[in-house]
């Protein structure tokens, strides 16, 4: 039998045409397909037109999070508030500005960190601390819904940023609502494994004019986008630098695929969301194993993950990868909480007794294979593979106890 990788990313012919358009026409780099892009993406997030927003195409994902970051006023010396159990891209964009990431925990059994957990947080941080903060940044890890009108709230109230991590979470709904159109910025990023694929690439959005102007200008190496755009329009030579800015921008190739993939985005969740109540359906009753939450009602789930969790400890858990690894159906992990990651843990002098939530969810998290182009019999034979897997593990007592 085939092998069933963890991630394949949905690429069709229209895909292949829009990208080889752009090598035909030969404008490779930030042009007219970026643009296109832009006002796509800013389209599908509000289609009535009820909001303004600006949609900022970039090379990745962290570079949008790096990118809101600054624009929301992050500097040295100041603390951001995210989330341990997440990729290292959401607390690393806080030490490229010279701030400090301040890891907060889970609530017992939740894989997303939401808007109470970091209020508490926030209210936890002694005097010191807390007039540090200068900024939340929550992820909507797996796709689901961080509360963020109710984080919202609570940093308008004490005047702090709000940037969130969406690169797991394009289509995701709170209350109805597209998650980008909240907060002052909101980070998509279209890597590889995501639900929208250029590649390597990202989308910053926001509602708000200024940032998005700075966010523009520090994409381009700080150059200024009036001057620029009339450089590139009447295509006269001058330009000007106004910052040091950063190298961010996104090629055309990237936002012709982007684009194209851009039309079939709900068809994807769809099917994504298919896959996920099959995986649920067939793992509730089997014992030791929880299923991932769905979302609330009025809320959309991207389910970008399927986060399995396997009741039995670490090396279980791990027995488990290892004899799927066998049968060729690949899993992963998310995340390795930061935490634990020897950089943040040495930097910060972080213990895992501190996190005791993220630990508990690391030990048991298997993420199982969740995309479009897996079909109806290769989602059956993950979930034989499975359940078989598990009772192979489980009966090797000698190893794991009993
Ligand atoms: C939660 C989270 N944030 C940020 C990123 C960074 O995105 P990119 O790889 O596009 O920079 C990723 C994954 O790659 C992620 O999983």
């Amino acid at each position: 039998m085939d092998a069933i990788p963890f991630h394949r990313p949905s690429l069709n012919e229209d895909d292949i045409e829009a990208v080889v358009g752009v090598l035909r026409e030969g404008w490779v780099t930030t042009g007219p397909r970026c643009r296109e892009f832009e006002e796509g993406f800013a389209h599908y997030l509000a289609p009535d037109g009820s909001e303004e927003l600006h949609c900022i195409a970039v090379n990745s994902g962290t570079a949008a999070l790096h990118l809101g970051l600054e624009a929301a006023g992050v500097a040295a010396g100041d603390l951001v508030l995210t989330p341990s159990f997440t990729f290292t891209a959401s607390a690393e964009v806080s030490r490229y500005l010279g701030a400090d990431p301040w890891l907060v925990d889970n609530e017992p059994g939740e894989f997303v960190v939401g808007a109470d957990t970091f209020i508490r947080a926030y209210e936890a941080l002694d005097k010191k601390h807390r007039k540090r903060v200068k900024a939340i940044l929550p992820v909507h890890y797996g796709g689901l819904p961080v509360d963020m009108e109710k984080l919202e709230e609570f940093c308008e109230a004490e005047g702090l940023g709000l940037v969130d991590d969406a690169a797991h979470a394009l289509p995701t709904h709170r209350k109805g609502k597209p998650i980008g159109r909240f907060g002052q910025a909101t980070a998509f990023s279209f890597y590889a494994t995501k639900t929208l694929c250029t590649g390597e690439g990202g989308m910053v959005v926001t509602r708000d004019g200024a940032m998005a102007l700075r966010m523009r200008t520090m994409r381009l190496h700080g150059i200024n986008q009036d001057v620029f755009e009339r450089y590139r329009q009447a295509n006269r030579w001058y330009y000007e630098v106004v910052e040091a800015g950063y190298k961010y921008n996104m090629s055309d190739i990237m936002a012709a695929l982007g684009l194209s993939q851009l039309q079939r985005i709900d068809a994807f969740r769809d099917r994504r969301e298919a896959i996920a109540r099959a995986y649920s359906e067939a793992f509730a009753p089997v014992e030791g194993l929880t299923t991932p939450p769905e979302a609330e009602p009025g809320d959309l789930h991207a389910w970008h993950l399927y986060p399995l969790r396997v009741a039995g400890g670490r090396a279980l858990r791990d027995a488990l990868i290892a004899e799927l690894a066998r049968r060729e159906i690949g899993t992963s992990v998310h995340f390795i909480p930061l935490h634990r990651q020897p950089y943040y843990r040495d930097h910060y002098g972080l213990r895992p007794e501190d996190f005791p939530h993220a630990e508990a969810l690391f030990a048991e998290e298997v993420s199982l294979p969740i995309y479009p182009d897996l079909s109806d019999g290769q989602v059956e034979r993950v979930i034989h593979e499975v359940v078989d897997s598990l009772a192979v593990v489980r009966s090797d007592e000698g190893r794991f106890g009993g």
